[in-house]
């Protein structure tokens, strides 16, 4: 099969992306993990102490890509990394330290400004509220807790400089779920030669029906500030995605007992997959499993798997390719998400985050104009009834649901959002020898 893509090589990525702070390439696998919210104080004291902290105690532990190899061949790269740290910035912490921040528009606006239908500000959770405040993200990830509460200990910032805002704790359910119950993180970008190709092979033979290869540029920018510029960053988007799995289990049971069909049939309709990961567009019932080799072309009209189910609308796979602007390739997200909370408690879901190069061209894309957006993939086909956050003035959000699958009658029915936005930032991750060299 050809990537058609000149993807990058694990020899090209150990020479060339050493100064790339890990988990954005590769996703972290651990079991649980530390999202620490920090705000630098003000003023020239602060400011040096916390440029001291940065260079002294966090640079020197962050972890790299090229410290993740192992998890693609770990033959040529047996070296585990038992604890993932990471620290990113938001544009108002490049200005608390004296530097200008990364180009990108809405970066440097914040989360805060841009038009994603969120609740207001003064709603979010604590530690949120204030975006100005919010000067860093510290990331720290492992399998067990007591590994990433001893981690933290050992970077924990100078009191008088930094304020930890607010902590946000995800560990993985058991089966690799989210929280409505179905299994998570299939579907990602392959950015490695070696991983596109070890994906290749676990698929049937011929050609791939959906590639998902994608270019470098898609995800990396060059970091200006890094030593000799030679360094790699990316930006990431955090957003505290709260899950209402009463409500979702309650709409599913109102549109099954209208339509006279199965649950599971509507929860496929609502995500775009069964919960064992079986696309809808592939099949009337659960049994293939996390398939990921598939397109939306033999279901031209939405009668398998509706415009509006999730992952159709976060990933049309190229069906708009000859009407858009840019091609399916260039709009794609690196997920990182954790869900957060045990199953069972009152306060559960997810911690969405996803790095790309361009947030406007990317996340935002695919959270303004497509989930959000009740006329894409076709005209009122409906809301993303998962991750699309409504407003006030959209009068006709509501999905069209098929009849039955497979057959192109359908019903407009009303679908409670069950998915609500508590609190996110956007933040870059700077190469290590940026990190390294502030004073
Ligand atoms: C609580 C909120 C969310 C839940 C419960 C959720 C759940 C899921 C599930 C179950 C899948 C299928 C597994 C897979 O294909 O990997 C999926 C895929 C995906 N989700 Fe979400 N998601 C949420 C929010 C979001 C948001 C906010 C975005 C972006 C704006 C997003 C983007 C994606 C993408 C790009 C895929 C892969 C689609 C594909 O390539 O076929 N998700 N999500």
């Amino acid at each position: 099969m050809n990537a058609a893509i000149d993807l990058v090589s694990l020899d090209e990525l150990v020479t060339t992306y050493g100064d790339l702070q890990g988990n954005v390439l590769l996703r972290h696998a651990k079991q649980c993990a530390a999202h620490v919210v920090l705000r630098f104080a003000p003023g020239e004291a602060a400011r040096q102490q916390v440029a001291e902290w940065l260079r002294e105690t966090v640079a020197p532990r962050l972890t790299r890509t090229i410290d993740q190899l192992i998890d693609v061949d770990p033959i040529r790269f047996p070296t585990p990394y038992p604890v993932l740290v990471s620290l990113l910035l938001t544009a108002s912490g490049y200005q608390q330290l004296g530097y200008e921040a990364p180009a990108d528009k809405a970066f440097r606006q914040g989360m805060h400004q841009r038009a994603l239908n969120d609740p207001p500000v003064n709603s979010w959770e604590e530690g949120f509220t204030d975006p100005a405040q919010v000067h860093a993200l510290l990331l720290v990830a492992a399998d067990e807790a007591a590994t990433v509460q001893a981690t933290l200990a050992a970077l924990r910032p100078p009191a008088a400089a930094v304020e930890v805002l607010t902590v946000a704790w995800g560990h993985e359910l058991p089966g690799g779920i989210e929280h409505f119950g179905f299994v998570d993180g299939i579907s990602q970008p392959l950015y490695i030669r070696e991983e596109w190709e070890r994906y290749c092979q676990r698929q049937p033979s011929g050609e791939l029906r959906w590639n998902p290869a994608t270019r470098l540029d898609q995800i990396l920018v060059p970091d200006a500030l890094s030593a000799g510029g030679q360094g790699f960053g990316s930006y990431l988007v955090f957003r505290k995605l709260a899950q209402d799995v009463p409500r979702f289990a309650a709409n599913v049971g109102r549109l099954a007992a209208t339509l006279d069909v199965a649950e599971a049939t509507v929860e496929a309709w609502a995500v775009g997959r069964f919960k064992d990961g079986t696309p809808v567009s592939e099949a009337a019932a659960a049994g293939l499993g996390p398939v990921n080799d598939f397109s939306y072309a033999d279901d031209p009209v939405g009668s398998r798997c509706p415009f509006h189910a999730h992952i159709r609308k976060v990933n049309p796979r190229g069906e708009h390719d000859s009407l858009a602007a840019t091609a399916d390739t260039e709009n794609r997200i690196a997920r990182r998400s954790i869900p957060y909370g045990a199953v069972g408690d009152p306060d559960v879901g997810m911690l969405f985050m996803c790095f790309q190069s361009n947030l406007i061209r990317q996340f935002e894309l695919i959270q303004i104009n497509w989930s959000n957006f009740a006329d894409f993939g076709r005209l009122r086909a409906g809301a993303d009834p998962v991750s699309g956050q409504g407003n006030s003035w959209e009068r006709n959000k509501h999905p069209h649901w098929p009849r039955q699958w497979g057959q192109p009658e359908r019903l407009q029915h009303p679908w409670e959002q069950c998915v609500t936005m508590r609190g996110g930032a956007y933040f870059f991750a700077p190469s290590p020898s940026f990190l390294a060299s502030l004073s």
